[in-house]
């Protein structure tokens, strides 16, 4: 298993749509064990395959506690068939926004169908943490990032933050 570099905000690359997935193999398989052990190695809780730059849907969730035993999870064109009316709040952070945090309001519950790392179909009901994690994840695969939930007043600062520092580590 290989820990890819992470794209970091303002890289265009986030806004990328990613494209389905046509076949489950080795390959693949071997990419979401990457994307896993990049997920834990920053450490996180949710992983995008467009956020180590490959415009794939594909992403990688593992919500285990410090010290819990890992519990990871793959989901591969991920697509919410339902919301739930009621929303509920989550403080977000993005591995590719480091040390940004900030509230984001969510349907509370989803319904999600995917395939598995086997490339079996699947269907889960979510709430809580996962819920609002998987929504997260669906989002980078359309190009969507967290702080676009926020106040524009917010995003435009936390942007003209990461492009500042992203200059000064060109020059
Ligand atoms: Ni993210």
């Amino acid at each position: 298993m290989t820990i890819k570099p992470l794209i970091i905000l303002p890289d265009p690359v986030l806004r990328q749509v990613s494209k389905p997935i046509e076949r489950v193999d080795a390959d693949l398989q071997r990419l979401a064990d990457d994307m896993l052990e990049t997920m834990y190695d920053a450490p996180g809780i949710g992983l995008a395959a467009i956020q180590i730059g490959l415009p794939r849907r594909m992403l990688v969730i593992d919500l285990a506690k410090e010290g819990e035993e890992k519990q990871p999870l793959v989901f591969i064109n991920p697509e919410i068939v339902s919301s739930s009316e009621d929303r509920s709040v989550y403080e977000e952070g993005c591995l590719s926004i480091p040390d940004y945090y900030a509230e984001v309001e969510r349907p509370a519950k989803v319904t999600v169908k995917y395939l598995n790392r086997e490339g079996k179909e699947q269907s889960v009901e979510a709430d809580g943490l996962l819920a609002t994690c998987l929504q997260h994840e669906i989002d980078h695969l359309n190009g969507v990032l967290f702080i676009d939930h926020i106040s524009r007043l917010k995003r435009d600062m936390v942007i003209k933050k990461f492009t500042k520092a992203a200059k000064s580590k060109a020059l």
